[in-house]
């Protein structure tokens, strides 16, 4: 059992400050999964986490005690890096135990927690191998095992799959995700993998020059992202920004007008903006409606990718600014025509001149539904 607290944590390195002050709670059997642009600060927060490097200040609480003066092998928390670190010279059976006969554990315990994790990861026949005589996905459940025989409070993994090709990644996630269903153990995953992310957390965790943006589980950051950093974080591809101004404001709904657009009115979000406040429109590719009777915004195709079982259409508005449209199935859509998208008015984010969410009319359309249930 082991419930992770970390609080007014900070780290510098020098005069480089890479996290400012942080606070983050992971209840016992949570996995969370941090993600957030090159160089953010999630791989130095790991470490922080298991000890390889020093907080300059804050406190880290692992099941209720403080462990920021615990040496990093007497911490309960193993770590599975992106590199494997595997021993060269050693069998995958010796990688295995290392770690253990270091702690003097009895010889039976170790080959007990040996096998076990062979047997789980199914590596089995690959014991008595060497490192170099293994795959990439071989080495990466190695690495796994070596955790596992570690038995730890918690797992780190810092993208213990980027090295892999796609297939083997699409396997081994869905192996660490039943992994973490076997164990109960909690876990924190770094991966720069957006179905990774959506897919194996409990909770996602969106760090920015080491401050944490928002927190929450996928469906909830991809739903309701709290500024436009989260919105155009979360989701792949990433979220359309159409910048522009209300042009009116009533009780009716509001007017969004973007330069060279035909002015969008939107039902049901009166209050929470003014007429003349300047704002940005945010549209993920897959909330558009696409016509060809005029009603909408006229785009242009500059490129229409055909994925088979999707199609993503880059556009244009008149005013030059891109606009990305994804349409499941196969588009007769191509470059160089001219189509009319409506926004999904129920799937639009707004945000104000700082980047921050304004809610749109949540309490109306609860309201709806609530009504016309039974
Ligand atoms: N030992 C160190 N000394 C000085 N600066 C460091 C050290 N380790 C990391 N940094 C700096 O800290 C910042 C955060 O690095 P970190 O490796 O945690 O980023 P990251 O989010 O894991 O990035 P990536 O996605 O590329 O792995 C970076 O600016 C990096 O240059
Ligand atoms: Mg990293």
């Amino acid at each position: 059992m082991a419930d992770l607290v970390l609080e007014k944590l900070r780290k510098s390195f020098g005069a480089v400050e890479v996290i400012p002050s942080l606070d983050l709670q992971i209840e016992d059997g949570e996995f969370v999964v941090f993600v957030g642009p090159s160089g953010c600060g999630k791989s130095t927060l790991l470490r922080l986490i298991a000890g390889l490097e020093e907080a300059t200040s804050g406190d880290i609480r692992i099941a209720g005690q403080s462990v920021v003066s615990v040496p990093a092998a007497d911490r309960g928390v193993a770590m599975v890096f992106q590199s494997y670190a595997l021993y060269p010279h050693m069998t995958v059976r010796e990688n295995l135990s290392f770690g253990l006969e270091n702690i003097r554990m009895s010889r039976e315990e170790i080959a007990r927690r040996v096998e076990a994790a062979a047997k789980m990861l199914q590596i089995e026949e690959l014991l008595e191998r060497r490192p170099k005589q293994l795959s990439g996905g071989q080495r990466q459940r190695v690495a796994i095992g070596r955790a596992i025989t570690r038995d730890p409070k918690i797992f780190l993994f810092d993208e213990p799959l980027s090295n892999l090709d796609a297939e083997l990644r699409v396997l081994m996630r869905v192996e660490i995700t039943n992994l973490h269903e076997r164990l109960g153990n909690t876990m924190i995953y770094v991966t720069h993998d957006q179905i990774e992310a959506m897919t194996m957390a409990d909770k996602i965790v969106v760090l920015r020059k080491g401050v944490i943006e928002q927190v929450g589980a996928p469906l909830e950051l991809y739903n309701r992202p709290c500024n436009m950093f989260v919105a155009g974080f979360i989701g792949s591809p990433r979220m359309n920004f159409v910048s522009g101004a209300i042009a009116e404001a009533t009780e009716a709904g509001i007017t969004f007008q973007a330069p060279h657009l035909p002015p969008l009115g939107v039902p049901a979000m009166a209050g929470k903006v003014r007429a003349g406040e300047q704002v940005t429109l945010g549209i993920r590719p897959e909330h558009f409606v696409l016509s060809n009777d005029g009603n909408g915004w006229p785009l242009q195709i500059t490129i229409a990718e055909q994925h088979g079982a999707n199609s993503y259409l880059h556009c244009t508005t008149p005013g030059g600014a891109p606009i990305l449209i994804h349409e499941a199935g196969q588009s007769r859509i191509g470059r160089g025509d001219v189509l009319f998208a409506q926004p999904r008015m129920d799937q639009l984010h707004l945000f104000d001149a700082e980047g921050r969410r304004i809610e749109l009319g949540e309490s109306e359309a609860d309201g709806r539904l609530g009504a016309g249930l039974p």
